[in-house]
């Protein structure tokens, strides 16, 4: 059976994501009508024999986290909780930490999944290529072409980039265990003060990674598919644009058509179900790359318009600038 954890952060993550995480945790933000997660969350319960989904992060648990994980768990019929972190312990820290939790039910495989990347989530294919191509107790990391300029590189500049969606097995606490002794034991030789944490806190990317690439045990499978990072506010709205789009194919109820009576649709909208929209709205009415907040209303002659930051669309492999 498999098993997929999704790294939430916490508060303290995700300030370039303000002011829009004022009122609502960054990872229940919004994204193409639903909060950020439940694209992960649906990707995961679509993959056979997936038992177990685990949030692990540093919020604080508060009702509007539970009713979602609540809500969640009825409508895709899968085991959904919350693991809370005492402190931040960075990306390989925080699966450490309840790695008891994770290999319960002995999974022979999990996926770590970033909270904060949009994506088409080709998770079964990470599943094939890894059966495929991969060692025996092999780790696969999503990867994704980019175009970037180095001025002079004085060594290797690979135009793959690391996706935040991986697949390990349990395995990979064996090679963060050996970090985590290594963080204690040069604790040790330092002041004592706040030890375990600091010796907890562990990076998977920079801690654990290039050990594991350099015995070859990492294998990248390179998706073709969309994927952007949600980092600041500007890339939640490319994001939304990304799932929309993805919507033909995944989740065409989401989309509006054109009805009777109703506002002109153009493109690919989804209209919140407590959005009230004149059906005048084109005529005098400019807002454009913008995120309007809750209780808003825009009026005649309304024009609120932002600051368009989308990659260039002419460029295959451009991505988002965060
Ligand atoms: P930044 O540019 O600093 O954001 O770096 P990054 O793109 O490498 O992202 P980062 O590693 O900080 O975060 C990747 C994902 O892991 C995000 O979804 C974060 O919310 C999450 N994350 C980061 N730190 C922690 C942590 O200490 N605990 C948990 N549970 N999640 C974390």
């Amino acid at each position: 059976m498999l098993k997929a954890v999704i790294l939430i952060g916490g508060p303290q993550k995700g300030t370039r994501f303000r002011p829009l995480s004022f009122e609502v945790p960054k990872p229940l933000f919004p994204v193409a009508g639903v909060p950020m997660l439940q694209h992960h969350i649906e990707a995961c319960a679509k993959v056979p024999n997936m038992k177990e989904i685990l949030l692990v992060g540093f919020y604080q648990p508060n009702e509007e986290l539970n009713r979602f994980l609540c809500n969640a768990q009825q409508e895709f019929k899968i085991s959904i909780r919350y693991l809370q972190e005492y402190a931040a312990l960075g990306t390989g820290g925080g699966i450490y930490h309840f790695r008891d939790q994770i290999v319960s039910g002995s999974p022979e495989a999990f996926f770590v999944l970033n909270a904060d990347v949009c994506s088409a989530f080709p998770l079964a294919e990470m599943l094939s290529f890894q059966k495929e191509h991969g060692e025996p107790n092999s780790f696969v990391i999503l990867g994704t072409t980019v175009l970037h300029y180095v001025e002079k590189p004085s060594t290797f500049v690979s135009d793959i980039i690391n996706c935040g969606i991986y697949l390990f097995n349990p395995d990979i606490f064996q090679h963060i265990g050996t970090v985590f002794q290594k963080n204690q034991q040069d604790m040790l030789l330092e002041e004592p003060t706040n030890g375990w944490h600091r010796a907890e806190a562990i990076r998977l990317e920079q801690d654990i990674f290039t050990a594991l690439a350099g015995q070859g045990k990492l294998y990248v499978y390179k998706t073709l598919g969309f994927w952007s990072q949600i980092k600041s506010a500007g890339s939640a709205i490319y994001a939304s644009r990304l799932y929309l789009n993805q919507y033909h194919t995944t989740h065409t109820e989401r989309l509006a058509s054109n009805k009777e009576g109703g506002p002109k649709i153009s493109g690919n909208v989804y209209i919140h179900p407590t959005a009230n929209i004149d059906p005048s709205a084109t005529d005098h009415c400019c807002v454009l790359n913008s995120i309007v907040g809750w209780d808003s209303t825009i009026g005649k002659w309304a024009r609120v318009e932002g600051t368009p930051s989308d990659p260039n669309p002419n460029d295959p492999y451009a991505k988002i600038d965060s």
